[in-house]
């Protein structure tokens, strides 16, 4: 704290402290004289009335030498001054001696001859000091005044008494000051100088550019706003700092990288002021009650890790289902809400579905239709209508939400997302002409005899054909699409466009592989999580082993985790030295259980792990951990960081982001990356070890390949493959999907005619 401070701070203290302690001290002494006095006043009154009552007979009798003899028994009483008997004359009877001298000079303390005799009751001051004083008239049988009785005491030490009393009330004031003001400014000191200066210094490191550590901040009571503000503060310095300094080094090789910079720059100038919005059935931040109480949450979802950086770099507006036991108690009136929590870039809005709309549109249609129509895995498709009319209802629920955002913005851009809204571009185009709509799908778009088996493909395809663009991982997907339009609908196909021409409307149809945020270098990522411990992170799961493996998935039957499983047996069946060396550690995050084939995955899951685990395990080793629940993604960054290599054996993807983040994540260019040919991440990762995933002898040798691999060789593919990653990120995705989009020409005015397709004014009706 500076000196200035702690010198007003203390002498406004030490003023308000001693006015404070005086003021009761003067009203403490002053009320002890007072009792004093009070006292002596009581006690000279009773003295001088029993006085009186021997004194009486005496005067009346003229018996002068008995009332000497009275008086001076009191001669030498403590405090008692003495004691004074006039007859009604004046006269002075008796004496007590040396007392005339004293009040002589004070010639009202004398009776005056012929005066009205009256009580008295007072202090007096005198040269000698100060004198208490009773006056009591003598009454003769008949009542008659025959004189008067004083008794005086000397009052002297009420103001000794009330001098000392002064005097230790004023140390009293003094040392309560000191101790006051001094604990006062050593708590100051301590308790809010010290966190302040801690904050200065680590504030000045983060400037200087050092990155020391946060220190260890008070985060409660008052202080708690201003921790948590200074943390954020640090961490956009830091983050900010990091962008900046990785353009520069991209400037300087020369190269041209996206990032979320050259992103916002990017969608201002080709929007030109028009706002973005996004679609997704899943939304990016989940509410829920806790026991701690209201907890946000990160769905696992690869299209949440790929939009969620673009939303925030450009302040669009995302539409998505409220999954979240706790979300409608985080939104506005308009179901609306700021994210991320923690430092909100962007707007969610919030749409609720009822459960036989999530039975029937997520569950049902969306996911035992559409996913396994497109995914070939060998799991059948199941239709039925009851799903198809939720999938249209909540199609159009989506579009009057979406309609409802997009109310006063001109030239809206709207990137739609996935296989849940097939429906939605023709119904925002009927509507809002104007718009510029993409749709991205996700997944991959099969061949169109497998398209073909769904009883509502030309809808389907004519709600897509509504899009300005629709964009697939890979051309091969494009061309599946292609072919399938030509085979179900009547349109015109331009091939060397890649454009589809129907009812006086051309969609656009382009390959767009998506990705993550990037492979920065180290100086962008968390301290923290850059050195993780992988024999700390395997003691926490009760084994030990020198190897470890790793897979992330969704436990989902695309993605080939029985099949991995199987592979890791067969892989310690051939290779049995590297038995209680390598431990694979599975993150399975439960996803769609209300589906029957996604509980019998499940199972068979469990069971696979169980059965070789109890093959081969001893006591403090075993060959697969299945860890089955969500992680965030900060867990999940300490496996990838530490893996020796990571299996993606997907029996089909659209493209798999868990390749790419794991690569983004090597900053040590070590790990080997293991992925199934059938991601459509292979075609960009060429530097993986390529696997069949229905192949188990080839997978079992790719893991021993990847374990064997010489560092050199592990380094120099892992480096490629990096640099595929930075290059080609989701920054670049969303503005080559966003150039390609405004490239479309969209209607200028809204209200162009527009033929709802039969079988959506059916179900509306
Ligand atoms: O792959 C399609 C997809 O929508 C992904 O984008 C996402 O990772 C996954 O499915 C999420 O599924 P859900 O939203 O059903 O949990």
């Amino acid at each position: 704290m500076p000196i200035s401070l702690t010198y007003r701070l203390s002498t406004a203290l030490i003023s308000a402290v001693a006015v404070v302690s005086l003021a009761f001290a003067f009203f403490q002494t002053r009320a002890d004289t007072l009792g004093l006095r009070r006292d002596l006043e009581d006690h000279a009154q009773v003295l001088a009335e029993s006085l009186v009552r021997s004194a009486e007979p005496l005067v009346a009798r003229h018996a002068n030498r008995e009332l000497r003899r009275l008086v001076d028994r009191f001669k030498d009483r403590e405090q008692i001054a003495g004691i004074l008997v006039y007859d009604a004359s004046g006269t002075p009877l008796a004496t007590t001696p040396g007392l005339a001298r004293r009040v002589e000079q004070n010639p009202d303390l004398f009776l005056q001859p012929g005066a009205e005799v009256k009580p008295v009751n007072k202090f007096v001051k005198l040269a000698s000091g100060t004198i208490h004083v009773v006056s009591l008239p003598l009454h003769a049988d008949d009542d008659m005044v025959i004189g008067d009785l004083s008794l005086f005491h000397d009052a002297a030490y009420i103001d000794l008494q009330a001098a000392a009393m002064w005097r230790r009330a004023f140390t009293g004031v003094i040392i309560q000051t000191i101790l006051i003001v001094a604990v006062t400014l050593l708590t100051l000191r301590w308790g809010v100088g010290r966190p302040l200066r801690r904050m200065a210094d680590w504030l000045h490191h983060l400037r200087m550019g050092s990155g020391a550590n946060p220190p260890n901040m008070p985060d409660q009571g008052e202080f708690e706003p201003l921790t948590r503000e200074v943390r954020r503060l640090a961490s956009s310095l830091t983050e900010a700092r990091a962008a900046a300094e990785n353009e520069a080094r991209l400037r300087d090789l020369g190269e041209s990288s996206w990032s979320p910079e050259r992103l916002r720059v990017f969608v201002q100038t080709r929007l030109g002021g028009s706002r973005l919005f996004a679609v997704s059935n899943r939304e990016p931040y989940e509410h829920s009650h806790q026991t701690g109480g209201i907890e946000c949450s990160v769905p696992a979802s690869g299209l949440v890790t790929a939009m969620e950086p673009i939303l925030r770099a450009c302040d669009g507006t995302w539409v998505a289902q409220g999954t979240g036991d706790a979300d409608r108690d985080t939104v506005d009136e308009f179901d609306r809400v700021r994210v991320p929590p923690d430092h909100p870039q962007y707007s969610l809005r919030r749409v609720w579905l009822t459960e036989e709309e999530e039975q029937g549109f997520y569950f049902g249609f969306a996911n035992e239709g559409v996913w396994p129509l497109c995914h070939i895995a060998h799991t059948r498709p199941l239709f039925r209508i009851e799903d198809w009319e939720y999938y249209q209802a909540v199609n159009r629920k989506f579009a009057d939400a979406l309609l409802e955002e997009m109310e006063f913005e001109d030239s809206p851009v709207v990137l739609m997302q996935d296989y849940h809204f097939a429906l939605l571009p023709r119904l925002i185009k009927a509507a809002r002409p104007d718009a510029r709509v993409a749709i991205f799908w996700h997944i991959p778009w099969p061949n169109p005899e497998a398209f073909g088996i769904c009883p509502w493909q030309s809808e389907l395809l004519d709600g897509l054909l509504g899009a300005d663009l629709i964009g697939f991982h890979l051309q091969a997907h494009c061309n599946n699409f292609l072919d399938t339009v030509g085979r179900a609908l009547e349109s015109r196909i331009e091939r060397e466009d890649f454009a589809v021409h129907r009812n006086g409307h051309a969609s656009l149809v382009r390959p767009f592989p998506i990705s993550v945020a990037g492979a920065f270098e180290e100086l962008s990522a968390p301290r923290e999580l850059t050195h993780p411990e992988r024999g700390g992170l395997l003691d926490k799961l009760g084994v030990r082993a020198s190897f470890l493996g790793i897979g992330v998935d969704r436990v989902d039957y695309t993605k080939g985790i029985p099949e991995r499983f199987r592979a890791i047996e067969r892989f310690f069946e051939k290779y049995p030295a590297y038995r209680q060396e390598l431990t694979f550690v599975q993150i399975g995050s439960p996803s769609r259980t209300q589906i029957r084939r996604y509980q019998e995955l499940m199972d068979e899951v469990v069971q696979e792990a169980e059965r070789i685990n109890y093959r081969f395990q001893t006591r403090d080793w075993k060959p697969i951990v299945f860890l089955n629940r969500h992680h965030s993604h900060k867990e999940i960054l300490q496996y990838y960081r530490t893996a020796d290599f990571c299996l993606v054996t997907s029996l089909h993807d659209g493209m798999n982001l868990v390749a790419k983040e794991f690569v983004a994540s090597r900053y040590d260019l070590q790990g080997v990356l293991i992925l199934s040919r059938f991601a459509g991440a292979s075609h960009e990762l060429g530097d993986a070890v390529s696997v069949n995933p229905y192949d188990t002898e080839q997978m079992a040798d790719s893991i021993c390949q990847a374990l064997e691999m010489r560092p050199e060789e592990r380094r120099m593919r892992m480096q490629r493959m990096r640099v595929t990653v930075r290059e080609h990120n989701v920054y670049r995705w969303a503005g080559r999907l966003i150039e390609a989009l405004c490239e479309t020409r969209p209607a200028k005015v809204p209200g162009a005619p527009y033929l709802v397709p039969t079988a959506m004014t059916r179900s509306a009706s």
